[in-house]
């Protein structure tokens, strides 16, 4: 049983954790978009001007920031304007990344803008650099945000939106040292220089450009785009998957071993020597951190689900994948000065999914509950933690056992968020709460499963959902709190 000892400076206060760390990613990608989120007008399934009521009600109770759209590397084969305009006429494509499968482009702008005013999420768009053309580009946010008298904005009413969108974030392209055109970073800088400066802020609208970042630990690309074209972007981005195998061979979302859970730990936690090492970077040219990293592809990848198309990476979602949810998203906090945004992949169906749908039914992930859980943290200010954490020897290597984070909120509320990383063992955190008055009511919730791939299926909902925590003693200002294994817990300390 690990012993280990955590203080929460409650009166050093840090940086602000963006809520847009919480963001989300939707591409269109075997079963992300269309069943996920768009059934059609005239699905049986009920559903709001198309999209699926259920969904949207699960996916309200998490509070998303921001969604990210239409890829991934979808995005670079996309043409907008085959999207808008009257349904029944528009273009029908191949999704040659994706399964190769037709895409009649059914949704489009206008219901990705819907999507993110049901949930009050801002839209991250991503333009089309790697096939597509600056007039092309420049021609979408004109569409989307010109208000006033111009072929696009004229357009964009004759199809039923008399006002402009507020389109708050606007990518240039997606992976385009990959899927977005096999770019080299000096190549790609150039371009990006071009097609942003036709990416117009029209009226009071303000957009935030990102640029395409570096696959894991190309820091050469951070270097030469920082070093190029820093000037001309608000956010760089970095995808970086965990996987537990090789490309190849990733490994199974259920049915794994204890050696692939400490794996896909040990990959998850990369994360922030990736962070560190990108922002080293970015730090000489921009030292007061005012262009963001923005972690826009992040989760667990493994082997799709036996029996289903290779082209839709559709997965199941256990314990483990909370884990990497809660760990990944504690790294976020403690970068939260560099890192403005991060958008898990994917939403719905795809990858390491919130929701994961069948038919007219539905069920929320492992995941889903950890956003639940954490989205106390948005917005709220980041509190100083230092802690001895006792590792997990696993043989080959050793690990930290705990993942901690804690935070202030508007309300004075303090939130420790905490993961067990271990599967086998409990562990008892002593959690020290200095910097603080008196400490008013103390509440938990926890996320835990009996088996190491505990999750949920269509028949069995609710085999992982979070639960009451009270696993825990209060001894003046500390807290000896008892976490099971492989477990992730929030605890929350209201001010006296
Ligand atoms: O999220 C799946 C794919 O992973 C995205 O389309 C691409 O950007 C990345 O390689």
């Amino acid at each position: 049983m690990g012993e280990h000892t955590i203080v929460v400076n409650a009166d050093i206060e840090q940086a602000t954790i963006s809520r847009y760390i919480y963001g989300h990613f939707a591409e269109h990608l075997g079963r992300g978009i269309y069943e996920g989120i768009w059934v059609g007008e005239n699905s049986s399934i009920p559903n709001t001007k198309g999209i699926r009521n259920d969904v949207l009600t699960a996916l309200k109770r998490l509070d998303i920031p921001v969604i990210r759209w239409p890829g991934g590397c979808f995005a670079d084969e996309y043409h907008w304007k085959d999207g808008v305009g009257p349904r029944e006429k528009r273009k029908r494509m191949v999704n040659t990344h994706w399964g190769g499968v037709v895409e009649n482009n059914h949704f489009g702008t206008h219901e990705f803008m819907l999507l993110c005013e049901l949930l009050g999420a801002e839209p991250y768009i991503c333009g089309n650099l790697g096939s597509g053309t600056v007039q092309e580009m420049s021609e979408w946010i004109e569409y989307l945000t010109f208000d006033g008298e111009s072929p696009m904005a004229n357009w964009r009413k004759a199809n039923g939106r008399e006002r402009p969108w507020q389109l708050k974030y606007f990518g240039v392209g997606n992976e385009n040292w990959g899927c977005g055109g096999n770019m080299r970073p000096e190549f790609y800088a150039d371009l990006y220089r071009r097609y942003q400066t036709y990416v117009r802020n029209y009226g009071d609208q303000k957009i935030y450009k990102i640029a395409c970042g570096a696959n894991v630990d190309d820091f050469r690309w951070t270097e030469v785009l920082m070093r190029e074209a820093g000037q001309f972007m608000d956010g760089l981005s970095l995808h970086y998957y965990t996987v537990p195998g090789v490309w190849e061979e990733k490994g199974p979302a259920t049915g794994f071993t204890k050696d692939e859970w400490f794996i896909t730990m040990r990959k998850a936690l990369y994360m922030d020597e990736l962070i560190k090492r990108h922002s080293t970077i970015m730090d000489q040219y921009d030292p007061v951190k005012r262009v963001g990293l923005v972690i826009d592809e992040w989760g667990a990848w493994y082997d799709v689900e036996p029996g289903t198309n290779p082209g839709f990476l559709f997965q199941q979602n256990t314990i483990r994948d909370a884990l990497v949810a809660g760990v990944t998203l504690n790294i976020f906090h403690d970068h939260c000065e560099r890192v403005h945004m991060a958008n898990i992949a994917q939403m719905i169906n795809v990858l390491q999914a919130m929701i994961l749908t069948k038919g007219a039914k539905m069920i929320v992930t492992p995941t889903y509950h950890v956003f639940e859980m954490f989205k106390v943290h948005q917005d709220a200010k980041k509190l100083a933690v230092t802690s001895q954490v006792q590792p997990i020897d696993t043989g080959d290597y050793e690990l930290p056992q705990i993942s901690v984070s804690a935070s202030r909120d508007r309300e004075g509320n303090i939130h420790v968020s905490l993961c067990n990383l271990d599967c086998d063992s409990g562990a008892n955190v002593h959690i020290a709460l200095r910097g603080t008055e008196q400490l008013g009511h103390i509440t938990g919730r926890i996320l835990t499963g009996k088996d190491i791939d505990a999750h949920n299926t269509f028949e069995n909902p609710n085999v992982v959902t979070p639960e009451v925590f009270e696993d825990f003693k209060i001894e003046s200002h500390r807290l000896d709190v008892f976490l099971p294994s492989k477990s992730v817990a929030v605890i929350t300390v209201e001010p006296w």
